[in-house]
């Protein structure tokens, strides 16, 4: 019986055709305290600690040495499993809102991390760091957000060293249908009042960019190794400068 409805569940999954509407752009940082904590409690439910535990053993395909930036960093969950799984790096994380950098460094402190986790507050379009410096840039939920996207990656390519690596995790605008209606159901079910009323976490669905828009942007800059691992309603971007 179980297997049969797995089965039914998987057909509905890959039949429904994808949606195909028009990106809606979100806001930029989580400008807020209340936006902030709610954020961070999501960040607690099995997706994300998947979604992690994913970035983790792709990381581990790495040869990671030198220094990793965690870009949109968030209350700073990824960056701190990064700490306790590769201890020799020199870790930072960026983010746009300092309300989110508040709960990273609270964190991090909790932790006995702050000696190896520095935070700074800043854009990806206007990125904190000196030319060819950073080896390695992981960015996960945040490119929807970002308000230039062009410039952001333009200004990655910048601050990475020569054969340093940009990996991005994202949602892909044109997931199937049936993935639309489950994060209407979630959201009814788990997700924070305050967050619902910014449209969250489906304006971020809304606001990805499809596999075609990105290459076009990435198109629009200096990086040409790139790889797009593409999945039911994310992906993964790898670009290598
Ligand atoms: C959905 S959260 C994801 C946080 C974390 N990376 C994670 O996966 O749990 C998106 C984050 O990107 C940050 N952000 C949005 N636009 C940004 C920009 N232009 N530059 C840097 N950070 C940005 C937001 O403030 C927010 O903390």
């Amino acid at each position: 019986m179980l297997i049969i409805g797995i089965l039914i569940i998987l057909i509905l999954i890959f039949s429904l055709p994808r949606k195909k509407n028009l990106r809606k752009p979100s806001f930029e940082g989580f400008d807020s305290p209340e936006v902030a904590a709610a954020f961070e409690k999501m960040t607690n439910f099995l997706p994300f600690k998947i979604l992690r535990r994913r970035i983790l053993s792709e990381l581990k395909k790495y040869n990671l040495k030198g220094k990793l930036v965690d870009l949109g960093c968030g209350s700073g969950n990824l960056i701190i499993q990064i700490a306790n799984n590769f201890p020799n790096l020199d870790l930072k994380g960026v983010d746009i809102s300092s309300d989110v950098l508040e709960l990273a460094k609270k964190r991090v402190l909790e932790n006995n991390l702050n000696k190896k986790i520095e935070f700074k507050i800043g854009s990806a379009a206007d990125f904190p760091f000196s030319d060819n410096s950073i080896d390695f840039i992981i960015s996960t939920l945040s490119l929807h957000h970002w308000q230039e996207p062009t410039k952001a990656l333009s200004e990655i390519f910048r601050v990475l060293k020569q054969n340093g690596i940009f990996l991005i995790f994202d949602f892909r605008r044109d997931a199937r249908k049936f993935f639309y209606g489950l994060l209407k159901f979630v959201t009814k079910v788990v997700v924070p009042k305050v967050l619902k009323e910014i449209n969250e976490p489906i304006g971020s669905l809304q606001a990805g960019y499809t596999p075609t828009e990105i290459r076009r942007i990435i198109s629009q800059t200096s990086f040409d190794n790139i790889e797009i691992d593409l999945y039911l309603a994310w992906m993964f971007i790898k670009m290598k400068k």
